[in-house]
């Protein structure tokens, strides 16, 4: 009887104190992101995948489906912290629909400023998100480069 509302109860309570250490640490945009990360996984056939080691030892991995000269569908996939998740999810939000031209002018600042900022010790997770991106892109253009029908129309 008790036992099982005790630890209820302290449940709650580590919950409620890491939503307010989150809160304290993260801008609420950050916090939306990592907890509903939409554009989570893998894309089926993607036409380019990229794939990077960041300076924490964490990976991400990004596929794109690209057709009519738009990335059409973008998602990623990574075993770091939830500032990483942010940064994958609040970036392929930013990609669909661009050009590779209009997508490789995204930098780590607009990353930055679309999720309302990271605390100083996460800013090397946004640059693993953008790298990650850009080396996609490059897979990307060299398949375009040699001349795959398919992915321009
Ligand atoms: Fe390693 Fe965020 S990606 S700490």
């Amino acid at each position: 009887m008790g036992s099982d509302d005790d630890f209820e109860n302290m449940a709650w309570e580590i919950q409620q104190k890491i939503n307010y250490d989150e809160e304290k640490t993260y801008s609420k945009k950050v916090i939306k992101e990592y907890r509903n990360p939409s554009n989570f996984g893998f894309i089926e056939k993607p036409d380019a995948t990229g794939q990077i080691k960041g300076s924490c030892n964490d990976t991400m991995k990004i596929n794109l489906k690209f057709r009519n000269n738009v990335i059409r569908d973008a998602r990623f996939w990574t075993d770091g912290c939830g500032a990483t998740i942010a940064c994958g999810n609040m970036l392929m939000k930013m990609v669909k629909g661009k050009t590779i031209k209009e997508a490789r002018f995204i930098s780590k600042k607009d990353l930055l400023n679309a999720l309302d900022g990271l605390p100083k010790e996460h800013l090397h997770c946004a640059k693993l998100a953008i790298d990650t991106f850009r080396s996609t892109l490059d897979q990307l253009e060299k398949k375009l480069n040699r001349n795959d029908h398919e992915l321009k129309y």
